[in-house]
């Protein structure tokens, strides 16, 4: 196992995990995997706050929920509400997910296409608490790709929680395979909520049930924990 985990106080999270992107994001033609959620919030708005740029780096968004373009509890909008708005230039380039398109499958193929002609530099991830990571809920295959996914209801409920008018029945994600290529990984986990899955992943079997614990199988990953989220290791 090769699990680093960084465990910081809450006061210094956001301002650690921005500045040590920064770094990352001020070499030329990184290619980052990016989600959404409350978790990486705070560490957005302190990366824009401190000045990042993404101006040389290539963005691909994690996952997407099947809800109408333009709601804000879309992936696309959290993403540009959080992050891409409070930035002063635009990413060199930006991937995100169509899924008003009539042939799921084939965007699917495309996103990841796009990943793999020249792979990720590095991911960051958020854990559900159920253990996904993107979409990927629990029974996903370990080398799954990118692809539509059934939501299990807890993640229903995080999408009400982001705004959702709608519940979103499915989303399209990429896969287990596709992130655990990446070069590196960042987990971000927050909060005494995400305690128990944590520990589950880190130190518990693992199992499909479990997707964040086959992140145990990279060779570069990242545990950026605050202490409350740290507090059952
Ligand atoms: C959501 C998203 C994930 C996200 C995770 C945690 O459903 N699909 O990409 O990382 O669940 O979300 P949060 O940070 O809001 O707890």
């Amino acid at each position: 196992m090769n699990f680093n985990v960084r465990v910081l106080s809450s006061a210094r999270y956001a301002d650690r995990v921005a500045t040590v992107l920064k770094e990352r994001t001020d070499e030329p033609g990184l290619r980052l995997c990016l989600p959404t959620g409350s978790t990486p919030k705070p560490v957005y708005a302190m990366y824009a706050g401190n000045g990042g740029d993404l101006s040389q780096t290539t963005v691909f968004l994690l996952d997407e929920f099947g809800l109408p373009p333009g709601g804000p509890a879309r992936c696309d909008a959290m993403l540009n509400a959080d992050l891409l708005a409070k930035l002063a230039a635009p990413p060199a380039r930006l991937e995100t997910w169509d899924t008003e398109t009539p042939d799921l499958t084939a965007e699917c193929r495309r996103m990841e296409q796009a990943i793999t002609d020249g792979g990720l530099d590095l991911a960051l991830l958020g854990i559900g608490m159920n253990g996904h990571i993107g979409m990927n809920e629990p029974g996903s295959a370990v080398d799954s790709r990118s692809r539509v996914v059934d939501l299990h209801p807890a993640t229903v409920e995080g999408a009400a929680r982001y705004g959702a008018d709608d519940e979103p029945a499915w989303g399209v994600t990429l896969g287990l395979g596709t992130l655990l290529e990446s070069r590196s990984i960042w987990l971000l986990v927050t909060g005494l909520p995400k305690a128990e899955i944590l520990a589950k992943a880190l130190k518990g079997p693992e199992t499909p049930q479990v997707p964040a614990s086959y992140l145990r199988r990279h060779s570069s990953v990242t545990v950026w924990a605050d202490e409350e989220a740290a507090s059952l290791l």
